[in-house]
């Protein structure tokens, strides 16, 4: 399993000693969730955190734009060294556009579904995206209950991807924990994002293992 933890539930205010933390653990990913105001009702980090962020993290970064015209700041997201950028379906008329510009700027691509927009909608895309992001809450906040229809989406998206021959792979964000991540692991997932359950426990480096071996 890819591990992804998400930085919206860290320490704002002793970022370092979270970003270690991350650095030593078996964490794949750093997942970083980028918010405006006015494609979710709240806003989290902008680019000057990110790039305080991106020195020292040795993780990969994921990062999660849930911003309206979010192909405006291609440049921005490329500059962080970011790995995977991923986009809203629900926020781009031109997806096959903006996943090709993410690819030029030398980036993974990921198109990210809100929990009710069907997979259905991915027929034509999903030979183009490197992977799927299903938010399996409704973005804009952390420590959010898993919403259990999620499940069936997973299956729909893994019978989709092997029917087309597609290589993106399956992440899911939203109430994930060791009961959530089982389930969802046994439905197809290759990626975990996962704050609360991870920022709020008291040895957040098992938690990331456990996951890790699911
Ligand atoms: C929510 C964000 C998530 C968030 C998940 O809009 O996209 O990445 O951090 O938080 P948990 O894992 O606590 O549900
Ligand atoms: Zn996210």
């Amino acid at each position: 399993m890819i591990v992804s933890p998400s930085l919206l539930s860290a320490n704002f205010a002793d970022l370092k000693t979270d970003i270690d933390m991350i650095n030593r653990s078996e964490a794949d990913w750093l997942h970083l969730d980028v918010m405006d105001g006015v494609f979710v009702p709240n806003i989290s980090f902008g680019f000057p955190v990110l790039e305080a962020v991106a020195k020292i993290c040795t993780k990969k970064l994921d990062v999660h734009l849930m911003i309206v015209e979010p192909a405006k700041f291609i440049p921005q997201v490329k500059a962080l060294g970011a790995y995977m950028m991923n986009v809203h379906y629900e926020a781009c008329p031109h997806l096959h556009r903006t996943i090709q510009q993410i690819h030029e700027a030398g980036m993974k691509a990921a198109v990210t579904l809100n929990p009710h927009t069907p997979v259905c909608l991915l027929e034509d895309i999903i030979r183009d995206v490197d992977m799927v992001l299903l938010m399996t809450v409704n973005p804009g906040f952390g420590g959010q209950k898993f919403i259990e229809h999620s499940i069936d989406k997973v299956k729909a998206l893994r019978e989709m991807i092997t029917r087309t021959g597609s290589k993106a792979l399956i992440e899911v964000d939203g109430g994930v924990n060791g009961d959530t991540g089982k389930r969802l692991a046994e439905a197809g997932v290759d990626v975990l994002v996962a704050g609360s359950y991870v920022f709020g426990a008291e040895k957040p480096e098992e938690r990331i293992s456990l996951l890790k071996n699911l």
